[in-house]
């Protein structure tokens, strides 16, 4: 008999997410119902979003309970299907959850994507294709609207979606693109690999100050992946008609704390500032367009592409703490096998 491996929440965090919140179980590969499609798990991508999954609320999808396999994005190869647009063999990416066998609906709000023949490692497809990239690309083209003359700032900008964003602000035209992350190795990789103008450290430089001195003329488009004090500061660089794009809230750590809304918010209506949120279930219908803007950018060398790749199924509840304690950049995957 196969075995299924699985790792199940085995209580809600409190505070930070623990790899002891997680046990390893192993049960049967379950079987697919009319519309299911049985996965073999390839890879699961690991995102922040995970951490609001495991409130009590679950925030914009349900919460994952305990004794549940955790949710994830992930890559799989179709094994069975009760739905006549998969075939077993296909390869696809959507949610799956942390088990080697998972039973995945084609109609959630995200589409199970067949992946396309194509020469870049399939995994690039949880990454610049995948949740990350696209987000990126929808936020700074449609969210932004970043066009030439743009001075951009962008924070967690060695995260999966940062490291895109500025990137792709480039191609579309910016005059100027700032990364903001934590520590001097880190901002030495945001100009040198990612190819920014300039790099904050927001560890250990005064944000106000470098700010002041990198965009002297004011922000024009902020893409914001940190909230917090850190966007608190940004309301009082930005241009007249400045445009912040809320993408995520790291600095919350995702807990159930409750947020505190920023203090300095007057902003919006003394320098007509534009704020709006994104949440990438809301382009649904335009992923096939978005990825082939970035497959185009990817192959004219215009977008650097940098994944982390780990390996194992028994590491999957130690890596996602670390979207919140630091880990290398780029987009962390974990290899659990491989296609046959
Ligand atoms: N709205 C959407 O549809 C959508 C889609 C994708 C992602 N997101 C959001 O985008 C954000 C980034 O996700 P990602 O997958 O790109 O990132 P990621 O690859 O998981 O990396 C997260 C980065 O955040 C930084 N970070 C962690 N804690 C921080 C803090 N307290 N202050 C400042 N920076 C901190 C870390 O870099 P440092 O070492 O520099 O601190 C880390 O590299 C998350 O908030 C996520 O929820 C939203």
């Amino acid at each position: 008999m196969t075995i299924n491996r699985q790792w199940l929440l085995a209580r809600r965090p409190q505070g930070d997410v623990r790899p002891d919140d997680f046990r390893l179980a192993e049960g049967a590969v379950p079987v697919p119902q009319d519309g299911d499609v049985l996965v073999r798990s390839l890879f699961f991508g690991f995102d922040a979003s995970q951490r609001i999954w495991l409130t009590d609320d679950g925030g914009y999808m349900p919460p994952i309970m305990p004794g549940e396999a955790m949710r994830c994005m992930g890559i799989g190869q179709v094994v069975e299907s009760r739905n006549p647009d998969y075939r077993p063999g296909d390869l696809v990416e959507g949610f799956m959850s942390w088990q080697d066998y998972c039973l995945v609906r084609a109609d959630g709000p995200m589409p199970l994507r067949h992946l396309p023949q194509a020469d870049y490692p399939i995994s690039w497809n949880l990454g610049v294709f995948g949740v990350g990239g696209l987000t990126a690309y929808f936020g700074v083209a449609d969210g932004l609207k970043v066009g030439p003359g743009d001075t951009v700032v962008v924070s967690a900008a060695t995260g999966a979606t940062g490291s895109l964003a500025g990137q792709i602000a480039r191609a579309r035209g910016a005059k100027k693109v700032i990364g903001i992350a934590g520590g001097p190795e880190k901002c030495r990789w945001i100009v040198e690999q990612a190819g920014y103008d300039a790099a904050i450290d927001y560890r250990n430089d005064d944000l106000g100050a470098k700010l002041k001195e990198l965009a002297p003329e004011g922000v024009n488009a902020y893409f914001d992946n940190v909230g917090g004090d850190m966007l608190d500061e940004l309301f009082l660089h930005m241009a007249p008609r400045g445009r912040i794009l809320i993408c995520g809230a790291m600095s919350s750590g995702y807990t159930d704390v409750k947020l505190q809304g920023p203090a300095n918010y007057m902003r919006i209506c003394t320098h007509q500032l534009t704020v709006q949120g994104i949440l990438l279930f809301f382009y649904a219908d335009q992923i096939p367009q978005g990825a082939a803007q970035l497959g185009q950018w990817v192959a004219e060398g215009r977008i650097h592409v940098e994944e982390n790749r780990q390996h194992g199924f028994e590491k999957a509840p130690e890596l996602l703490p670390t979207l919140f304690s630091g880990k290398a950049p780029g987009k962390l995957v974990l290899h659990i096998a491989d296609p046959v």
